[in-house]
């Protein structure tokens, strides 16, 4: 079930050489610290990492640095114990005890405050910890890998990352290159891609290998989430690959990298995507009935199994007009 989430296209020689690493460093507790722009992939290289371990069979637990206020940092990862806290009604254990037997994933390590560098640190040292507001030690059994896509090296000379944690955390570093530096990978990512979303989505969309050879082409500046985006778009709507077509027009012109895109095509959300489908799905579902009934209104909302009013609604929604009305 794991390998089928954690499928690493690895068609370039980089990432091979990480697969290699990876490997090698699979069956050890090692630190593992990666580093890599937003999207190049560096959760599933974490989550490969667990399945290829010992430890395969215990939890994955990952913590979002960034995501979580820094009041309650502490406490997520360590757990507290009753009244630690104004609202610590009771007890709670720590993400580091859930993660016991299997993987800790510290994401966005730098967005940690300082002060928890420090603990966190201590942690690393001595693989124990004791909840916030507790004194019994409990004991640390997780493979720690961490993850950044910040410049460490700059925030450690501002003072905002410590040195010692660094290093401490830094016992193998695997560096995930950007989608640009290994394009030779993006024909087999459409394909596992165009493959998932066509199962998913119960869809039979092909690519064109003209729009193959742009889609190698792009800059790919939001990496592999990115594009894993745009393929899913190109399922999903009639006029994704003609979306995809003007944004590497854009790109080529080289607007792309100087202004933002225009609506930000490729980030809206999994759910607008849905809805923009459905409605496509809709209107086109909505135009044949019409056309078969010759824009008999009454009839076509019998078959459709709503009332007039709705169907006029609608007609007017996905701006249909009859052949009538066109004429004039
Ligand atoms: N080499 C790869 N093979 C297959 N899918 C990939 C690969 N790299 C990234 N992905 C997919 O791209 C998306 C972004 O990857 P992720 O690991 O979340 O990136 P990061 O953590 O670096 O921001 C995920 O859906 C992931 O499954
Ligand atoms: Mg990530």
């Amino acid at each position: 079930m794991i390998t089928e989430r954690v499928a690493l296209v690895d068609g370039s020689p980089k990432m091979q050489a990480i697969r290699t690493i990876i490997e090698n460093v699979a069956d050890t507790d090692a630190m593992v610290l990666l580093r890599g722009e937003s999207g190049v992939g560096k959760d599933l290289v974490a989550r490969t990492i667990h399945a290829h371990s010992p430890r395969r069979d215990g939890p994955f637990v990952k913590v979002n640095c960034a995501a979580i206020p820094h009041g309650l940092l502490e406490s997520e990862l360590f757990g507290h114990e009753k009244g630690a806290f104004t609202g610590a009604h009771r007890r709670k254990p720590g993400q580091f005890e859930y993660a016991k037997g299997g993987t800790m994933y510290l994401d966005e390590i730098a967005e940690l405050p300082l002060s928890l560098q420090a603990k966190l640190l201590h942690v690393l040292q001595d693989f124990r910890f004791a909840r916030v507001g507790g004194h019994a030690m409990i004991d640390v059994d997780a493979r720690v890998i961490a993850a950044t896509n910040r410049d460490l090296e700059r925030q450690m000379a501002l003072g905002e990352f410590r040195e010692d944690l660094y290093y401490r955390l830094n016992v193998v570093e695997l560096r995930v290159p950007p989608l640009r530096e290994r394009r030779e990978e993006i024909p087999g990512l459409v394909e596992l891609f165009l493959a998932r979303f066509n199962e998913q989505y119960g869809r039979q969309k092909q690519i064109s290998s003209e729009t193959l050879t742009r889609l190698t082409e792009y800059s790919w500046s939001g990496n592999v989430r990115e594009l894993e985006n745009v393929v899913r778009r190109m399922v999903v709507l009639s006029d994704g690959e003609q979306a995809f077509d003007a944004l590497a027009a854009r790109d080529r012109n080289g607007h792309a990298a100087a202004t933002p895109r225009p609506a930000a095509i490729f980030t809206e959300s999994l759910r607008d995507i849905a809805r923009r489908g459905a409605r496509e799905a809709e209107r086109k579902a909505l135009a044949e009935v019409l056309e078969r009934v010759r824009w008999n209104r009454a009839e076509a909302s019998r078959i459709l199994k709503v009332s007039y009013k709705t169907l006029l609604h609608k007609i007017a929604e996905c701006d249909l007009t009859s052949p009538a009305r066109r004429a004039v």
